[in-house]
């Protein structure tokens, strides 16, 4: 394992992925542990972040030097790099030479260990205001800028390399050579970690963790859920069952993908249970986006506790697990914390006996988003669920602005499938992150058909990019695949006259639109 230091979060979730990317595992830790406890875990090399703070600002996260004695091979970028050369005795000041963004950088070592095989001048990214002006004794400068005389240093013998500027990003275009440089070259690590290693790994844990009870797990239609699902199926096969719920919200063929497509890939025990009646019921009336959300969210609770009571009494052992599709940024974001949680299953709602507790299965917890979709395929998952775009839990219920009804979920739904369809034809399923269609249920506006006034509904067209939907762009698609599209719903979809397309970012827009 590599180990990643974390000084600031989205350095660190980069740098294990690029890591990961090099087939080398690697494991985020915060840098408030302690050094004896990282070692304790056998790192084979570690890596320390960026981050935000000065290596001199009062309470910026130090380390200890120990981490440098103990003979494993440690690469630090930006921070990571200041640290290193102040702890071994090297000088970081604030000398005025502030570098943000894209810089050239020369290497002034050519047969160094990082940099090896790369070009003499290189752009790469850095983001600091302290400099390093000297590196520690016993390390040679390996490259510099035009305002940071060291902008790397190695020590060969010791096997401690720094870079001052963020090889982990796409702008320091040579920054994954040096990375692999340091893995492969500096800690004679080999490219030898796969996703099929995961799929093994797990099926024993799993298997241990499970023995002869049973497991639930729900289904949403997501990649997540379908993943981890098809991994418990393939290590404890018939002692699952899975419980798809049908909200009526699903997007056209959905459910029927998952009943069809799912059981056919992993053969998996599916329960599906049409609640869309329950669902319309519950949402009549009600045009609050919130309330909507919250409704959704409650009936979705009770019918799955439905589902597990009824499991739970069928004959045979006990069903002591819930498999969750957990990912490992969710692991880290909330704080890390690692062995198995114990949720009680009616902490929403009465019904189950007092004493049933699951245990939670999280077979994909140290996975990222990529990397699951690569589990996926390899146990066989077809592309049409591995290589889904975001669909949000709610569904169509919070594209449909104002009340939702039979009538309108059947037409979102096909003007949806249009959409969906005519991206694909495309190509643009991978460049656009994912493309909400919304209907604008209380807005109508006049328009001509077949020589008559019609007075319809518009749809929205709302192509993003995004990298993790935090923030995003809307996508500059086609204006032929744009104008197919809209021909197409308003021939097809009745009540509808209009589709418009939302040109806003998020901020300030979100993604969807309730
Ligand atoms: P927003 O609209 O907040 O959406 O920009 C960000 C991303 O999250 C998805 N989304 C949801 N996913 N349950 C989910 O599982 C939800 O309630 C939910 N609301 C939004 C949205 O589709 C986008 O990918």
């Amino acid at each position: 394992t590599v180990l990643v230091v974390d000084f600031g979060a989205q350095y660190a979730q980069l740098i294990a992925r690029r890591v990961r990317e090099a087939r080398v595992y690697s494991e985020i830790v915060p840098s408030t542990m302690p050094v004896e406890e990282m070692l304790a875990k056998n790192p084979a090399a570690i890596i320390l972040s960026g981050g935000p703070s000065s290596v001199y600002a009062e309470g910026a996260p130090s380390l200890d030097r120990a981490l440098f004695d103990a003979g494993v091979p440690v690469f630090g970028m930006c921070y990571g790099f200041q640290l290193m050369a102040t702890a071994l005795g090297g000088t970081v000041d604030d000398n005025g030479a502030r570098e943000y963004g894209r810089t050239p950088l020369t290497v002034s070592k050519a047969d160094s260990t990082l940099f090896e095989g790369t070009p003499a001048e290189q752009p790469v990214w850095m983001s600091h205001g302290d400099a390093c002006s000297a590196a520690p004794e016993g390390f040679t400068v390996t490259a510099s800028t035009d305002v940071v005389p060291v902008a790397a240093f190695e020590n060969d013998e010791k096997k401690l390399y720094g870079v001052q500027y963020h090889p982990e990003v796409m702008h320091s275009t040579h920054g994954q050579q040096v990375l692999e440089h340091f893995l492969y070259r500096g800690a004679g690590l080999k490219p030898d970690w796969t996703t099929g290693n995961v799929i093994e790994e797990q099926v024993a844990a799993i298997r241990a963790q499970v023995g002869d009870k049973r497991a639930i797990c729900g289904l949403s239609g997501g990649v997540d859920s379908a993943v981890a699902a098809a991994l418990v199926q393939k290590a404890i096969g018939s002692q699952l069952t899975c419980v798809y719920v049908d909200h009526g919200l699903m997007r056209k063929g959905e459910t029927e993908q998952v009943e069809k497509d799912f059981v056919a890939a992993t053969g998996a025990n599916l329960k599906v249970v049409d609640a869309s009646e329950r669902f319309l019921k519950a949402l009549a009336g009600v045009s609050d986006p919130e309330t909507k959300r919250k409704i959704i969210g409650r009936e979705f609770i009770r019918v799955f506790e439905q589902a597990q009571l009824e499991i739970l009494q069928e004959d045979g052992p006990e069903v002591a697990f819930l498999v969750q599709g957990t990912l490992y940024p969710d692991v880290v974001e909330s704080g890390g914390g690692t062995g198995t949680a114990n949720i009680k299953s009616h902490h929403n709602v009465g019904g189950l006996p007092d004493d049933i507790e699951f245990e939670l299965v999280e077979p994909l917890r140290k996975l990222f988003k990529d990397e699951v979709r690569m589990v996926g395929a390899e146990l066989g998952l077809p592309d049409e669920i591995v290589q889904r775009q975001p669909f949000p839990g709610p569904g169509l219920g919070i594209r449909i602005v104002g009340e939702v009804t039979k009538e309108r979920l059947d037409l979102l739904r096909e003007a949806d499938a249009i959409a969906r369809e005519e991206l694909t034809a495309a190509g643009l399923d991978r460049e656009i992150w994912q493309c909400p269609v919304v209907l604008l249920a209380d807005v109508r506006s006049v328009g001509v058909q077949g020589d008559g006034r019609t007075y319809g509904h518009p749809i929205v067209l709302r192509p993003v990019s995004s990298e993790d939907a935090m923030t995003a762009d809307w996508t500059r698609m086609p204006y032929e695949t744009l104008a197919k599209i809209s021909t197409r719903i308003t021939n097809e979809v009745a009540d509808v006259n209009r589709v418009v397309l939302d040109v806003t970012s998020k901020p300030p827009g979100t993604i969807e639109w309730e």
